[in-house]
């Protein structure tokens, strides 16, 4: 709900000094009105009546409805001024206190601002003057043009904060999809680089592939050279062992023929001596060559019988020894030769033996080769598999963005329908109360549409917030300001009490007090005494506290008349 309860002015316009009003709470319709002592002749007029109703709006707002605020408001005799109201929003009990020179404004004790104060109050300034306060020089809402109907109507909907929002979620939308955009762009370039790191793991298995093969033809040509040296070392093992063979043969051949050939010098030695003697003894007849006495003849001859026999034997002896002084020669030339053999083999094998060390350490080596490409596709796959992570989470991100996107994407129409449908809702709405308002106001049978700017359904623009009136019997609306002062009064106060309604009940609360500055202007008596009978069923229906500034209706049954008594020492409530 939301209500007043008290009220303490000091100092305000013409109210000089403290006054204290407590409103009263049972529903119904009151006056306010009042003497002039300082100036009878004027009435009730200039008594404090409007400042009265203006002290509530400038001690919640800051200022007057006709935008008077600072040194204007301070009471002409005084140097400040303060405002207090206690006040109900929705079971939540506000204390305002407003003060002017020094200026402050207070929360239930506690100094505050005016945006966390209107938090609290729920209504702005606008909705105020159209829902609790109607003051005395305020707009009405059907004479406000096309184009400010819709700015209050917007305000008082808060229509522009779908707008708002709807902008938001545009901008949003535009940095997601650029968002999506960069993402889509690195999935691309990694995806390429991923690729590029595919083909070349794949380059270098075939570069691994062909070093290894390389590797292993190198090894077994190697070991074919081993194969090979080894066969040449066994070669010229056995080339030795038959040098040596041959050497052991023909030094033995050598002794034995060196011995047989000391057996032929002594044999021919003996042979020389044999046949020297022999020859001694040929020419002569009994001379014993040996003993040389005269030997017979017999005995000569016995005696050149024995040596002749000496000299064959011995003879024979040589012939039987096998051996020429040339085979010696020959065989020490056969043993040089054999002994060069010898060394030469020895000389080449020990080169074969370095060869085969050479070619084993070859193989070893050769097999303990790395393969430098192995390190170097580990490298890139370990590259890709860390790439493939990244493209992944990125892969995720996008989606995640693309998501946001759409869903944001839904909401820039989507707040622009939510606007709509409110417009909708709240158009119904107005419609219906202002409806309401108008037989009661003495307009039987009269009806008014109401159309706002908005998308319509087929996607364009109605344009500004237009009222159309339907009198009775008449089949097209006629504009506003085609009808009489009376009728454009009445119309005026339907829209305004209808648009009361519509703003407190939009803002959640309860109206339990309204107050209605001078509202009969251009009625005839009927007239006023009808808005005073709409405003008393008003109040009855609504179990609401209504108080009006009246001047032609002295003698109307109020609930309760608040007399504002002015004279030399200003205004006072009584
Ligand atoms: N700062 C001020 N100090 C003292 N008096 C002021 C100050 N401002 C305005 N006044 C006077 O206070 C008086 C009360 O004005 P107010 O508007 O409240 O009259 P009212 O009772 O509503 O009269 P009306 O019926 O003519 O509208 C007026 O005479 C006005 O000139
Ligand atoms: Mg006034």
């Amino acid at each position: 709900m939301y209500g007043i309860t008290k009220i303490e002015l000091e100092d305000f316009r013409s109210f000089k000094g403290k006054h204290t009003f407590t409103f009263p709470t049972k529903p119904g319709l009151y006056a306010i009105t009042g003497k002039n002592l300082i100036n009878p002749t004027l009435g009730p007029n200039a008594i404090g009546k409007s400042s009265f109703l203006e002290a509530i709006r400038w001690c919640n707002y800051g200022h007057t409805s006709r935008g008077l605020k600072a040194s204007d408001i301070i009471n002409y005799d005084a140097k400040s001024c303060s405002v207090t109201v206690e006040q109900n929003v929705a079971g939540e009990l506000l204390t305002v206190t407003r003060t002017q020179s020094p200026n402050s404004l207070r929360l239930n004790g506690t100094i505050v601002d005016q945006q966390t104060l209107e938090k609290h109050l729920r209504l702005g300034p606008q909705a105020y003057d159209y829902a609790v306060m109607f003051p005395q020089f305020g707009d009405a809402f059907f004479d406000k043009s096309p184009g400010d109907k819709l700015a209050l109507f917007s305000q008082i909907m808060e229509l522009d904060y779908w707008l708002e929002r709807s902008k938001a979620a545009d901008d949003l939308a535009k940095e997601l999809a650029l968002e999506k955009g960069t993402l889509e762009q690195a999935l691309a370039r990694n995806d390429s680089i991923l690729k590029t790191l595919s083909d070349d793991v794949a380059a270098l298995i075939i570069k691994r592939d062909s070093f290894e093969a390389e590797k292993q033809q190198a090894i077994r040509r190697h070991k074919e050279a081993l194969q090979q040296a080894k066969t040449d070392a066994a070669k010229l093992d056995q080339r030795l062992a038959t040098a040596d063979e041959a050497l052991t043969g023909l030094h033995q051949r050598l002794e034995r023929a060196e011995g047989r050939v000391a057996a032929l010098d002594r044999l021919e030695l003996k042979l020389q001596t044999v046949t020297a003697a022999l020859q001694k003894l040929d020419g002569l007849d009994a001379t014993c060559p040996t003993c040389l006495q005269q030997v017979n003849e017999c005995h000569l001859r016995d005696e050149k019988a024995k040596i002749t026999r000496e000299v064959r034997l011995t003879t024979a002896e040589i012939d039987d020894i096998d051996v020429k002084r040339s085979d010696l020669k020959a065989i020490k030339q056969n043993i040089r030769d054999f002994e060069d053999e010898r060394r030469d083999s020895q000389a080449k094998q020990s080169r074969a033996d370095s060869e085969i060390r050479r070619l084993k350490q070859n193989i070893e080596d050769e097999q303990k080769r790395p393969n430098p490409y192995l390190e170097m596709i580990e490298a890139k796959k370990n590259q890709h598999l860390k790439l493939k992570g990244e493209i992944a989470k990125t892969q995720e991100a996008f989606t995640q963005t693309e998501q946001d996107h759409a869903a944001v994407s839904f909401w820039v129409s989507g707040f622009k329908r939510v606007r709509l449908f409110i417009v909708e809702q709240a158009l119904q709405q107005l419609e219906l109360e202002i409806n309401n308002c108008l037989g009661s106001l003495g307009l039987m049978e009269w009806a008014i549409k109401l159309d706002v700017e908005r998308e319509n359904k087929s996607g364009g623009i109605t344009k500004g917030f237009t009222v159309m009136i339907y009198p009775p019997s008449v089949a097209k609306p006629i504009r506003f300001e085609a009808y009489s002062g009376g009728e454009t009064q009445r119309l005026r106060l339907a829209g305004n009490l209808g648009l009361a309604n519509l703003i407190m009940e939009r803002a959640g609360l309860r109206n339990t007090i309204e107050f209605f500055d001078e509202p009969s202007a251009h009625l005839s008596d009927e007239g006023t005494l009808d808005l005073a009978d709409t405003l008393a069923q008003r109040a009855v229906d609504a179990g609401r506290s209504i108080f009006i500034i009246e001047h032609r209706l002295l003698d109307y049954p109020y609930r309760n008349t608040i007399n504002i008594i002015k004279d030399a020492s200003g205004s006072r409530i009584e």
